[in-house]
């Protein structure tokens, strides 16, 4: 959008220019166009070959040539270059959340506003509720949950409703389970799971069916939201806590990865809800808990970090064949960071932890699935773990949560 822009007026000036001093502009496009073959081509084009071109890479380098030209000016030219990293995509800070928190739930609602739910403001832990509104930046206060909670699961029902399952309060894990109804701002309860769980995943299934799993046993059991009761259904092979649940494109919910009581799992499960069984499918190449699973556009799944003993490691999870093979390294070993899908098919991950030297990260990066390669990205404006990431409807991706848990400021960004 911003390219076309830039274009528009930059043909405008130049054919104003034109009109006045014709020979004059010929000698200097002439140098101007080659200053910009030798500065900028020559050199991004080697650049580019080297690091293996990302779309997002040739669109940024575009964007600079044509502002380049435009200011008819050589000197700049070349500060412009040494200066400007086209590979950089930057993050921006937006309004602050209402109640700062982390160990949250962030979801975007089928009006693109976006629904963050309870989590811990220190040791406290919220049962209040906000709504991000994108076309104003603006955070709006609901009606506070029934239940205060923080790690608890949130799914987007086919009936318009949000239902809120499980989490911890300061006693434990809960077994309570709430909605929301957008158009009406209100809170209600419904049926209590049959176990108590946090940390665990919850899958909205083709049937409208909600299925959660461990967090921390191996039940799992499915929500009916025309009766709002919960159902055991078949138990996994594995206790599990802390790991992922995703929906592959056959409608199976893979399971990936988690605490089995004490040891981080690299089994992997899947669950058929046409038979309401469970098989094992192939196993990770490592153990993984805390990680991000992201289901790509070709249907294969990306596991990202949470190996503690290898945090750095990303894994594909092929639907057709059930295998995994290791894809490229993330740069910076990640637990308890961020995934999204972006609207070009890329993985931008951000922020999290790493449990050896328990720093927490600024940094984000971004998967391309074709080349298998991790590239950095900019510093997000703070640290963060414990954080959501959402993909807003024109593809701005949010994060909350800022990794300081008691600190008003810096507790959302844009990328
Ligand atoms: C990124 O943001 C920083 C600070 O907000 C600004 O100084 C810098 O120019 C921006 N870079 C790009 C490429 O937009
Ligand atoms: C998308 O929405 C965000 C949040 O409102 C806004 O900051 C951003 O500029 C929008 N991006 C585009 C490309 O419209
Ligand atoms: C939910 O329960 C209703 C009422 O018992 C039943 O008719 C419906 O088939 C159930 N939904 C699913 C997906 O099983
Ligand atoms: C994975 O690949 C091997 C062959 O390399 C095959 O024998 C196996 O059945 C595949 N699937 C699973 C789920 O392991």
């Amino acid at each position: 959008m911003d390219i076309n822009e830039n274009q528009t007026s930059n043909s405008g000036t130049i054919s104003r220019f034109l009109g006045r001093k014709k020979r004059l502009i010929w000698i200097i496009v002439g140098i101007v166009a080659f200053v910009v073959v030798a500065v900028i081509v020559i050199p991004t084009s080697i650049v580019l070959t080297k690091k293996k071109t990302t779309t997002a890479e040739v669109i940024s380098t575009t964007t600079l040539t044509s502002t380049t030209i435009s200011t008819e000016d050589s000197t700049t030219i070349s500060a412009e270059v040494s200066t400007v990293d086209v590979s950089f995509k930057n993050w921006s800070q937006t309004n602050n959340m209402n109640y700062p928190r982390t160990a949250h739930v962030a979801s975007v609602l089928k009006d693109g506003k976006v629904l963050i739910t309870g989590g811990l403001f220190g040791s406290t832990v919220l049962d209040s509720a906000e709504l991000y509104d994108p076309s104003t930046a603006t955070w709006a206060s609901t009606n506070p949950m029934n239940n205060k909670r923080y790690r608890h699961s949130v799914s987007k029902l086919l009936n318009g409703k949000v239902l809120v399952a499980g989490g911890e309060d300061n006693n434990g894990c809960l077994s309570s389970s709430e909605f929301y109804y957008p158009e009406e701002n209100i809170w209600t309860k419904t049926g209590n799971m049959n176990s108590q769980r946090c940390q665990h995943t919850a899958s909205v299934l083709s049937n409208g069916m909600v299925l959660v799993t461990g967090g921390p046993d191996e039940s799992a059991e499915l929500y009916n939201s025309s009766t709002e009761t919960w159902t055991l259904t078949s138990n996994m092979k594995y206790a599990r806590k802390s790991h992922q649940a995703s929906k592959l494109k056959n409608e199976n919910i893979l399971v990936t990865g988690g605490f089995d009581y004490d040891d981080e799992l690299n089994v992997v499960e899947l669950y058929d809800p046409s038979t309401k069984s469970w098989t094992t499918t192939g196993t990770m190449h490592y153990a993984r808990s805390w990680h991000t699973a992201s289901v790509l556009k070709n249907g294969n799944v990306l596991v990202a970090g949470g190996a503690t003993h290898n945090l750095r490691s990303a894994e594909l999870y092929d639907s057709e064949t059930g295998n995994w093979t290791i894809t490229g390294s993330l740069n910076f070993g990640r637990k308890i960071h961020a995934a999204s899908v972006l609207i070009n098919g890329n993985v931008l991950v951000c922020g999290g932890t790493n449990l050896y030297t328990n720093l927490y990260f600024t940094s984000s990066e971004i998967y391309d699935p074709s080349t298998e390669i991790w590239s950095t990205s900019s510093d997000m404006s703070c640290k963060r773990y414990r954080h959501q990431s959402s993909v807003l409807s024109n593809g701005t991706v949010l994060v909350t949560g800022n990794g300081e848990q008691t600190s008003f400021r810096c507790t959302a960004d844009l990328y």
